[in-house]
């Protein structure tokens, strides 16, 4: 491995060259791959002396390099260190550099690898300098040709960025050539090559271009495309709508591959998929799934705007474009789906990924100062926080000026790479405010507080607001924020007397208001700031019953909840008013997502982020209690809900068809606590007889959980029918992966040598040793053996690949939390995976992190 060195924002330093043409040729073989890189390169001084040009090169096998059409000779260049030198360069030239790489070894899937039979390549954000020497980073922007040629038969489908040039035949091969006019930086530049199978159809911009759209899938996978295909159309025209915004080349290309890293990737004019956000059907995918292939194609397509017409100076700088991008694939998903359902499970996500992180060792501004492995900060942080703060923009500034301020943004740096205070500029210019104070989202880390506390007298209603910042993680205090904070005063029938935005700015602020008699208070609502809130009093069962904010609903439902859950840790004492509220939301009549929501108890890890010392087994214990409370108080209740919207041969994905499911899948989990013959057959039922995958998951899910007997017999039959789909395995991986049974290390253990589990495989590793590592209960179990299994699997798995073993350290993060027992257990691991001979920059970075 490379010597570990950590890079700084403030080392920042324009490139000394630029590339501004790119030609490359793959010749694509069984054992190797030739590439030829012909690049136009000029030096940014003016000044007629000879420079050194440094290429990055990772791996790569030099066959010969010529300057200018002439051969240079061994004296005219060095590789040593990852860096290609080369010497005595002049102004302006040409480097042609011919070098050899083993796609079919690369396991790390970075770079050109395979996936399966099929080429395929992630290069973001530094993996085109294991294809070949490059100045590898996103600021130097160059126009590419690519050419590629291959067995006709294995590979008849060749592709790569851009406008499709030239196609042509020698004896059994073939060649493509591939124009992107486009300037792009190379961790946009991808290439595929396989035997695939296509779905076509077009799209006319708002400018009266047909733009052709393909799906390319492994062959017999094609109708299962066409829910991806939608979603991309949905997406192009809610860009023109939205944002004035369309497409640019007269191709889109999309290919789903098994073997991928994250989840997809924007490549200009050739996005390249995780297949399990491509392929679906109504029998093999989730309503989860569904709606994740919804969000991530648009994400991806919008990224041709916020991110490639526009792109990031440095990697500093990524949540300038993965920011605004989940803001604009969160808006989109809101405007196609339930506003009100998006916005919570938004939240949700981000304080269950989020919040996590920023209160861990790991934490890190949306916009980091520095970094020793780029991919360890494709975080939380960087995507969702930063959505939030994009959000924050949009609520200060409103729908129009928000407008105003995207269009001046596209108008200003189209073609160019900057920075995030270049977006503020043109926020803060067109929205008119002074973003100076907000700026400080982007530096600072940690979630803030919120101190709450109100006064009513004399008519009038006084709201004392307090921000409580924390330090760095080096104990460096902070500066307070200045935030939107949407509030409503509420009368006691629950109507608006009033609601505002405030701007928050200052350490204590106090608000007053005149109202005949005294008001609820409803904060933070649309959770207008990513902060948490500190009341001092609270009218949760008021709120929960009948504010007229869905998010305020929702969380003053889920606050409830977690006082009452503490309620039972401390005081073993199930709270009857909260027991009622949930009695009521059971009747009350309500979209049945946002129902469904409202009735999910805190998760674990909700309880955890609260503890002083985590400990996990009260938590389980209070929610067992809680939940076997209200499922025996409220059994005929949750029954009939049940029954209303159990019809087994819905398969629609229409959202009144997705809100049933959510709805009796909630109902029938908690029905199951009781452990009653009744429901278990119920659930029995709905495994055998349901035609969606989500119906059929929450059964099996209930099923390994509650009964040894019936749950083998349903996991068995499931295993059969689809064991040879990849994508349904992952799911019935994760199931027992994520199993609360005793025992499920042993059975974790032993599907790894199950013919369909592969180690090489990320979603496969992900479902079964990813899932395991987020058990809390056997991950943590006092024996330390989960513990050790996870860490041996970092050990092993970071020789294959670097990048998951270090999302997998991941779940150490919460060490510095834990209570002391589990911490000596938990230490003893981290040793001993940081002390690893040759451990991977990515782990040690993680893994260095939580021990100090
Ligand atoms: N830009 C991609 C996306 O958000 C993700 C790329 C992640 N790459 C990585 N090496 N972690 O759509
Ligand atoms: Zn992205």
């Amino acid at each position: 491995m490379s010597e570990i060195k950590e890079i700084y924002l403030k080392d920042y330093k324009q490139p000394e060259f630029k590339v501004s043409k790119c030609d490359l040729c793959f010749e694509l073989y069984d054992d190797y791959t030739i590439v030829t890189n012909t690049m136009n390169i000029e030096s940014s001084k003016k000044d007629n002396q000879l420079y050194t040009l440094k290429l990055n090169s990772i791996d790569l096998e030099l066959i010969e390099l010529y300057l200018n059409d002439l051969k240079l000779s061994d004296a005219r260049y060095s590789y040593k260190d990852e860096v290609l030198s080369v010497y005595n360069t002049p102004n302006k030239f040409s480097l042609k550099i011919k070098n050899k790489i083993y796609p079919q070894n690369n396991t790390e899937l970075e770079g050109l690898y395979k996936s399966g039979s099929i080429f395929c390549t992630q290069n973001e954000p530094e993996g085109f300098r294991r294809i070949t020497p490059y100045i590898d980073r996103p600021d130097v922007m160059a126009v590419y040709t690519t050419t590629i040629i291959a067995d006709k038969k294995k590979y008849p489908v060749l592709l790569s960025n851009g406008n499709k040039q030239s196609e042509n035949q020698y004896g059994d091969k073939h060649s493509v050539t591939w124009f992107d006019p486009h300037p792009k930086p190379s961790y946009l530049f991808a290439l595929v090559a396989g035997d695939l199978g296509v779905i076509n159809d077009s799209f006319r911009t708002m400018s009266g271009n047909d733009i052709e759209l393909n799906i390319y899938c492994d062959l017999g996978n094609e109708s299962k495309c066409f829910h991806a295909m939608r979603s991309l159309k949905d997406a192009m025209l809610w860009d023109e709508e939205k944002y004035g915004r369309e497409y640019d080349l007269d191709i889109y290309n999309i290919v789903a591959v098994d073997s991928f890293n994250m989840g997809a990737m924007e490549n200009k004019g050739l996005n390249i998929f995780n297949s399990h956000y491509v392929l679906a059907n109504e029998e093999l995918a989730t309503d989860r799934d569904f709606m994740g292939i919804q969000s991530v194609i648009a994400h991806e397509y919008f990224h041709n705007w916020t991110g490639n017409r526009i792109t990031c100076r440095d990697w500093f700088q990524l949540t300038l474009k993965e920011g605004l991008t989940v803001f604009r694939d969160q808006c989109f998903s809101a405007d196609l789906n339930s506003k009100e359902v998006a916005r919570i499970e938004d939240v949700k996500a981000l304080r269950e990924r989020q919040f996590v992180e920023d209160a861990s060792p790991t934490s890190h501004p949306i916009q980091p100062e520095s970094y020793i492995s780029m991919n360890n900060f494709y975080t939380a942080t960087v995507y969702e926080k930063g959505a939030e703060v994009i959000r924050m923009i949009h609520t200060l500034l409103g729908e129009e000026k928000y407008r105003k301020a995207t269009d001046l943004y596209f108008e200003s740096f189209d073609g160019q790479a900057v920075t995030t205070k270049d977006f503020l500029w043109a926020m803060s210019e067109a929205g008119k405010v002074d973003l100076t104070q907000f700026e400080r989202w982007y530096h600072q880390n940690g979630t803030p507080r919120l101190l709450v506390s109100e006064k009513y007298e004399n008519n009038k209603y006084i709201l004392r607001l307090t921000q409580v910042i924390p330090n760095t993680l080096e104990g460096q205090r902070q500066r307070v924020y200045f935030f939107p904070l949407k509030i409503a005063l509420l009368n006691e029938e629950g109507k608006e007397i009033l609601e505002e935005t405030l701007t928050i700015s200052k350490e204590f602020e106090e608000f007053s208001w005149e109202t005949d008699s005294k008001p609820i208070l409803s904060i933070n609502r649309d959770f207008s700031a990513p902060i948490i809130i500190k009341q001092e009093q609270n009218d949760y069962q008021f709120l929960s019953r009948h504010d007229s904010n869905s998010f305020v609903r929702y969380e003053s439902m889920h606050s409830f909840g977690v006082d009452t859950l503490e309620k039972i840790i401390h005081n073993d004492e199930i709270d009857r008013e909260f027991v009622d509220t949930y009695g009521y939301i059971l009747d009350a009549d309500l979209n049945l997502s946002f129902k469904a929501l409202l009735l999910e108890l805190p998760s674990v890890s909700t309880l955890m982020q609260r503890q002083e010392v985590v400990d996990f087994e009260p938590i389980y214990e209070a929610n067992e209690k809680l939940q076997k409370h209200l499922a025996s108080v409220y059994k005929d209740k949750l029954l009939s809900i049940y029954k209303n919207n159990h019809l087994p041969k819905d398969d629609s994905i229409e959202s009144l068809s997705m809100d049933r499911r959510a709805i009796k899948n909630r109902v029938l989990k908690l029905l199951s606590m009781l452990g009653d013959e009744d429901i278990i057959d119920l659930v029995k039922n709905q495994y055998d007889n349901s035609s969606t995958m989500t119906d059929k998951i929450a059964a099996l899910d209930i099923l390994e959980n509650t009964t040894q007997k019936e749950g083998a017999v349903s996991l068995s039959d499931f295993y059969q029918r689809y064991k040879n789909d990849t994508l349904v395995m992952n799911k019935y991986f994760a199931i027992l992966a994520a199993s609360e049974r005793e025992g499920t290390l042993d059975r974790v253990m032993a599907l790894q040598n199950d013919d369909v589990y592969d180690e090489k495989i990320p979603n496969l590793v992900r479902s079964l040793i990813g899932v395991f590592a987020r058990n809390y209960k056997h991950f943590h179990s006092k024996d330390g053996l989960g513990y050790k299994f996870v860490a041996d699997k970092i050990i092993e798995i970071d020789k294959i690949n670097a990048q998951m073993a270090s999302a997998l350290a991941g779940a150490f993060k919460i060490y510095e939390k834990m209570n002391e027992t589990n911490k000596k257990l938990m230490k003893a691991e981290l040793k001993r995976v940081v002390s690893t001979h040759s451990l991977s920059k990515n782990c040690y970075e993680i893994v260095n992190k939580i021990l100090t």
